[in-house]
């Protein structure tokens, strides 16, 4: 009897190898080899598809066939909409409202085809059961409650979908493999098919995909490779606010996010962001500067907070949520070198509020000034926004965008912003400024003289 010959992978990254191995040279990881039945079937090419090459200018443009979701927030996410035929990926940690926006989904996107939801993780009764609480209840929606792909591929061809949804593709696998669902192999051949499918019957497929310890999604790092987008849906687990953002987008900008919010009845939108950022932000105490971020193409007034009181050791702390730990570490050394600031035996922890992440440096001029102001407990003016990257030499320096981030100011209501001077050529072509204050800096100590 010929002898099944197995191979051990890397659940990781997928390297392959002939013995079982503690430590990945791959990728370096510990106990993520499992042993798996080797497959004799092809290659994973999208084959059948066009063996010959065409020339660039005989190609027919179809142009980009999108449909709108339905929910603005998702689509400003997607870069407009979805493609006919594009394969998009949801990632998300456990609970955090993945398949609540894509049920969501479900009901709100255009169209005139067929859904069909494939659910490996919870019965259909359990889903019409979160669609009642959502008020989910199209026509054109099919469901099954299904893990075997053969069953799937059945169920397409019967329903002929424009829009198929799989929650989640790590319960689905291929009955031909011998590895448990969920496993490199698996997860690799269903959606390398799952593909085939989407290109050549352009069909929108949406994946839904845990995450694992480390937040990235389960399974091969191939799997985010194979897809046309990848959409993370994160958030604080206490928190109401949800954002989504694009990780990879073949048809979009990847700068964009989406914000939700989760009530009873799912997830609604939030298009007015910065009211929600600073709708708690304390009047008159010191530590609470209001910095001006772009998200994507949106203005977005976030609340940065820092306290600085004494070190109990020897060491002084720094802590940073929301921003960069060595942004800060920076921030602090310039503060101490360039504005006289006394911080070697004080601690300083710096927030961003709300769950947001800030990664722009146009928002150093309000963290420092958060540092500045808790130092020496004395608040900023309420109604002043902070707007500027900060050099090593304790200049100030320009941004871009500030046109936009000045209008979002005056529009959620700011009086005042300290912005670079090196922006003031864009700002003196701005028009309808109201009573608003634009007063310019060119060094860290001149701004700290201002607040
Ligand atoms: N009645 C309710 N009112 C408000 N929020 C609710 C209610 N029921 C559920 N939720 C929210 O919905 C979340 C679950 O959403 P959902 O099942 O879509 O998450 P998921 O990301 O698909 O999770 P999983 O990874 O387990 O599939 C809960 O964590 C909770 O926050
Ligand atoms: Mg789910």
């Amino acid at each position: 009897m010929a002898r099944l010959k197995t191979k051990f992978t890397c659940q990781e990254c997928g390297y392959e190898s002939a013995k079982w191995l503690g430590k990945c040279p791959s990728c370096g990881q510990w106990n993520t080899f499992v042993e798996e039945a080797e497959d004799k079937k092809g290659g994973n090419t999208i084959s059948g598809l066009s063996a010959k090459a065409v020339n660039i200018a005989d190609i027919a443009a179809d142009i980009e066939e999108r449909f709108s979701t339905g929910i603005n927030e998702l689509d400003r996410v997607l870069g407009g909409g979805l493609v006919k035929g594009s394969m998009v990926l949801v990632g998300g940690e456990p609970g955090i409202g993945k398949s609540t926006l894509i049920l969501q989904l479900c009901q709100s996107i255009g169209g005139s085809f067929n859904i069909l939801y494939i659910t490996g993780e919870e019965s259909v009764n359990q889903v019409k059961m979160r669609g009642n609480r959502l008020g989910v209840d199209s026509g054109r929606l099919m469901m099954a409650a299904e893990t075997a792909f053969s069953a799937v591929e059945k169920l397409i061809n019967e329903t002929q979908p424009g829009l198929l949804i799989v929650d989640s593709i790590q319960t689905v696998y291929d009955e031909l493999l011998t590895s448990a669902p969920g496993t490199v192999s698996q997860v690799r051949e269903v959606t390398l098919r799952l593909m085939r499918l989407a290109k050549t019957k352009g069909v929108v497929v949406l994946l839904i995909g845990h995450v694992t310890k480390e937040g990235s999604i389960a399974g091969p790092r191939v799997l985010e490779h194979m897809v046309d987008t990848v959409l993370y849906f994160e958030g604080e687990r206490h928190m109401s606010y949800r954002i989504l953002r694009a990780v990879k987008n073949r048809f979009g900008s990847t700068n964009e996010i989406g914000i939700f919010e989760m009530v009873d009845s799912g997830l609604e939108q939030v298009s007015n962001p910065s009211e929600i950022m600073l709708s708690e932000k304390p009047e008159n105490t010191s530590g609470s500067v209001v910095a001006a971020s772009m998200e994507g193409t949106r203005p977005m007034l976030i609340e940065i907070q820092a306290l600085v009181c004494e070190t109990g050791f020897g060491m002084p702390r720094r802590m940073a949520t929301g921003i960069d730990y060595n942004r800060i570490v920076l921030l602090i050394a310039v503060l101490e070198k360039k504005a006289g600031l006394g911080m070697h035996d004080n601690d300083a922890y710096v927030n961003v509020v709300g769950g947001m992440k800030v990664t722009e440096p146009a928002c150093d001029l309000a963290a420092a000034a958060a540092i500045v102001s808790s130092f020496r407990n004395r608040p900023v003016e309420s109604g002043t926004v902070c707007i500027g990257e900060i050099g090593l030499t304790g200049e100030v320096r320009a941004v871009g965008r500030i046109e936009k981030r000045i209008m979002e100011a005056k529009r959620i209501g700011f009086k005042r912003c300290i912005i670079p001077a090196g922006n003031m050529k864009a700002v003196a072509r701005m028009k309808d400024m109201g009573d608003m204050v634009i007063q310019p800096v060119d060094t860290i100590g001149e701004a700290i003289s201002l607040i």
